[in-house]
């Protein structure tokens, strides 16, 4: 990417530590005299924001594989447009809760769509956006399960073990595939030792 921003990506199953990790980075980063804007996926305008409602919303248990696809995708491609190109062209660093890679674990992984077909929904989806670094927060799903605190299951947390685990795999699939943007960042310790470890994959991406 041919910008002065970042886009920096947090992964895992639901109970990883994302959200935490997430606001301890972005103090770091704040701290260091970034300009940091920190999002979520699916969200972060008002459409992306109506689309996480209807996706993540149990109520629509009919809901059939590539629809789920379609909308994560119209959701990402919208901030993409709205937010995260904008900021990356001004020279913020983008901290982001998810992002296409949740897309492979979930949906290819999780969901068992061939990983071509959520390839070529990922490319419409990122709109050439591919993020500088990606944190994937492994965790045996069972343990993040006892953590994830549950205001109401959503449809992902509601799949069950043998999907989480299907995800984690997916997602130490993609480490193998791109060891240079994608990094397994060990979940398991206090806060405080993770965030060390998110420091510590993070050196030469970003100033700290
Ligand atoms: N290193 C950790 N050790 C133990 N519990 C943690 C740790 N990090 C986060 N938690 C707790 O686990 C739960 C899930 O963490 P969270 O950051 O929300 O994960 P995610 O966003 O990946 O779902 C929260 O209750 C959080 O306080
Ligand atoms: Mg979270």
């Amino acid at each position: 990417m041919s910008n002065p921003g970042l886009l920096i990506t947090l992964e895992g199953v639901d109970g990883g530590g994302k959200t935490t990790q997430a606001s301890l980075l972005v103090e770091d980063l704040e701290a260091a005299g970034h300009e940091v804007v920190r999002l979520r996926e699916p969200g972060g305008t008002r459409l992306s924001e109506k689309l996480r409602l209807l996706v993540l919303d149990p109520q629509y248990e009919e809901m059939c594989d590539e629809c789920e696809l379609l909308l994560y995708e119209a959701a990402r491609a919208q901030l993409v447009h709205q937010i995260i190109r904008p900021a990356l062209e001004r020279g913020a660093v983008i901290v982001c809760d998810r992002f296409f890679d949740s897309t492979y674990a979930y949906q290819a992984g999780g969901r068992g769509l061939p990983r071509d077909l959520v390839k070529t929904a990922n490319d419409l989806g990122r709109c050439g956006i591919v993020p500088n670094a990606t944190l994937v927060f492994d965790i045996d799903p069972k343990e993040a399960l006892t953590r994830a605190t549950h205001e109401g299951a959503d449809r992902l947390e509601s799949e069950g073990m043998e999907f989480q685990q299907r995800v984690r795999d997916e997602y130490l699939r993609l480490a193998r595939e791109e060891p240079d943007r994608v990094h397994i960042v060990d979940a398991i310790g206090t806060v405080e030792v993770v965030h060390a470890r998110v420091r510590e994959a993070l050196r030469g991406v970003v100033s700290l």
